[in-house]
């Protein structure tokens, strides 16, 4: 796991779009998995304004979000197909029918959720998937407990979680009750996971997944186990780690490797 920290949120922002850019400047065709709430929306508005200085483009694109609410349609105001036209599709050049979010209103979510991850396969599967982390230390809505393994399916929320999100909603009751969620092991399936967290609220979650034991109790833990994730913080989501100078070491002698400075690395003789 890299763990890099950044002096604010916006700084991690800034550092989580920039590489979602180097992915696509990589592989324009890219797959991205995509996540909704607070943490994403200056990563989104920090690629907007990437595109919108001729710097991204969108036009090859796939993606596919992680979630969504039961019960709520396109247009809810909180749906997560709103949420991402309002921070994302309406501003970059996506193609209409290349973003994929799961859709809360299905008759039937058992063949609901398997075509959903069909559709992932079809594609090829997910070359980044960024990810958010609740104060329960869930990635997407796989809730304590949710299986390692687990595939896109229905969730029910925690009561921490609806009380994360009343914010969103106006009040705990207005928060929907279940949500349609990529799972664990879904989203292990990615071929780079991007998670990113901000505010000492989430610090907690923060140690427990990037150094805690593997545990269904801390679905993020999970990320534990791929062997490409990128967990960018801000220093007041890192406070409880207790390898943060190390995580700096590391990127310190990263940028000295990416610079050519390989005397300093004690390489070469320099
Ligand atoms: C949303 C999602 C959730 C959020 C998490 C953190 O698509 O998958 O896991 O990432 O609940 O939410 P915020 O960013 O609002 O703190």
């Amino acid at each position: 796991m890299r763990v890099i920290i950044e002096d604010s949120p916006a700084a991690a922002c800034v550092k989580a779009a920039c590489i979602i850019g180097e992915q696509l400047q990589r592989k324009p065709a890219s797959v991205l998995g995509l996540a909704t709430g607070g943490s994403p929306v200056g990563v989104y508005d920090e690629l907007t304004r990437l595109h919108n200085c001729g710097e991204l483009d969108f036009s090859k694109v796939i993606t596919f979000n992680l979630d969504e609410y039961v019960g709520l349609g396109p247009d809810h105001s909180q749906s997560y197909r709103f949420f991402m036209r309002t921070h994302l599709f309406d501003h970059v050049n996506l193609p209409q029918g290349s973003t994929h979010v799961p859709d809360g209103r299905s008759l039937d979510f058992d063949s609901y959720c398997e075509s959903y991850e069909s559709k992932i396969r079809e594609h090829g599967g997910i070359d980044l998937q960024l990810l958010g982390i609740g104060t329960d230390g869930h990635i997407a809505f796989n809730e304590p407990g949710s299986s390692l393994g687990s595939r896109t399916r229905l969730k029910t929320l925690t009561s921490e979680t609806i009380r994360d999100n009343a914010r969103f909603f106006g009040s705990e009751d207005a928060v929907p009750r279940l949500a349609v969620t990529m799972g664990v092991g879904t989203i292990l399936e990615s071929r780079c996971c991007l998670l990113i967290a901000y505010g000492e609220h989430k610090a907690s979650a923060i140690a427990k997944a990037v150094e805690g034991p593997v545990t269904a109790q801390v679905t993020a833990s999970a990320l534990q186990l791929h062997r490409d994730v990128i967990v960018v913080l801000d220093q007041a989501a890192a406070t409880q780690l207790n390898r943060q100078a190390y995580y700096r070491e590391v990127e310190d002698a990263q940028s000295l490797l990416e610079s050519g400075q390989l005397g300093k690395l004690g390489i070469g003789d320099e």
